[in-house]
């Protein structure tokens, strides 16, 4: 039974991760290389609970017994007691590798080890931790923003048991989650039909049949989309988007060719909302 849930990494996806489940009430431990990183993991909490304050979803009573679950510490060996880690470091595999192999060390028997890798085999992660722990290694592949996004990617490796996949998508269904059960390949579920969706609008654009703007109105207007998928694709940055069209490029061939257009918004700094333009202009705004 999972009742207390690690994540490491207090970074873009792990501080959101920890917060889901210390919304919904599991003692929470969150970590990364030093304390005050990971101090930083809970500001980014507060701030996110704040917003929902404003809101007028929570109260500051639920705020603090929300920040209350959550232990942040730059120790990984606080890890020992807990009966879920997730991993939600840099994507660099040797950097995983060796959190898995403390983890796997540290941890007791019973406890299951997931990943929220975007774009490595889980398979190949499953093999830095002990036979003994196979069983109890997965990929949970959340969304970003992580604290809005219902999706989950449960993704399991070679070797892992049915009873593992069963009990994290459990944990994942409790803290209002919808997981999906996806073969571990590259990109996944998610990835595939987001990476082929977009380039699909890129090439509308490059062949000149209609304007960025157009393509977003046909997503939202037509399809039904929040927002359009360049907005979309300005929010998630444009250097990750290409670092994730190169890899599944190399797995699939011609259908994820990057775009033009993505390697010149890369070139010329343009990466999206977070250096204020992209396809869109921020600071005019
Ligand atoms: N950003 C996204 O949209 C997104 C979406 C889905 C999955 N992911 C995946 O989630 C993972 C994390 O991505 P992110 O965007 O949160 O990255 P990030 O750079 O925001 O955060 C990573 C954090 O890991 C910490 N870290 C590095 N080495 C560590 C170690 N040895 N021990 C503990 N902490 C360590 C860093 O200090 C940093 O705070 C990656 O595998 C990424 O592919 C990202």
């Amino acid at each position: 039974m999972i009742k207390k849930v690690g994540v490491v990494g207090a970074g873009m996806m792990g501080a959101e991760i920890a917060l889901c489940f210390a919304r919904e009430g599991y003692e929470t431990v969150l970590n990364d290389i030093s304390q005050e990183i990971a101090d930083r993991g809970k500001e980014k909490q507060a701030a996110i609970l704040d917003k929902n304050i404003k809101k007028g979803r929570i109260t500051e009573e639920d705020k603090t017994a929300i920040l209350n679950r959550v232990t942040v510490t730059g120790n990984l060996e606080d890890m020992a007691d807990c009966d879920l880690i997730i991993e939600a470091v840099l994507e660099v595999f040797d950097i995983k590798k060796s959190v898995f192999e403390k983890l796997d060390a540290i941890c007791k028997e019973s406890a299951i080890i997931a990943s929220n890798t975007s774009s490595i085999s889980i398979t190949k992660l499953a093999s830095t931790v002990r036979a003994e722990r196979k069983g109890k290694f997965i990929g949970t592949h959340f969304n970003s923003p992580a604290s809005v996004m219902k999706l989950v990617e449960v993704i399991p490796a070679l070797l892992t048991s049915e009873e593992t996949a069963e009990a994290v998508t459990a944990v994942l269904k409790e803290i209002q989650k919808e997981p999906v059960r996806v073969k571990d390949v590259v990109g996944f579920g998610l990835n595939r039909i987001f990476h082929a969706m977009y380039l699909e609008a890129c090439r509308l654009v490059e062949e000149g049949v209609c304007s960025a703007e157009d393509v977003d109105k046909i997503c939202k207007y037509g399809l039904g989309h929040p927002m359009g998928i360049f907005a979309l694709l300005d929010i998630t940055s444009h250097d990750l988007n290409l670092n994730v069209d190169r890899i599944l490029f190399k797995a699939y061939g011609e259908r994820f060719r990057p775009s033009p257009q993505i390697i010149r918004l890369v070139d010329s700094g343009r990466l999206g909302k977070k250096t204020g333009a992209g396809f869109y202009n921020y600071e005019e705004r």
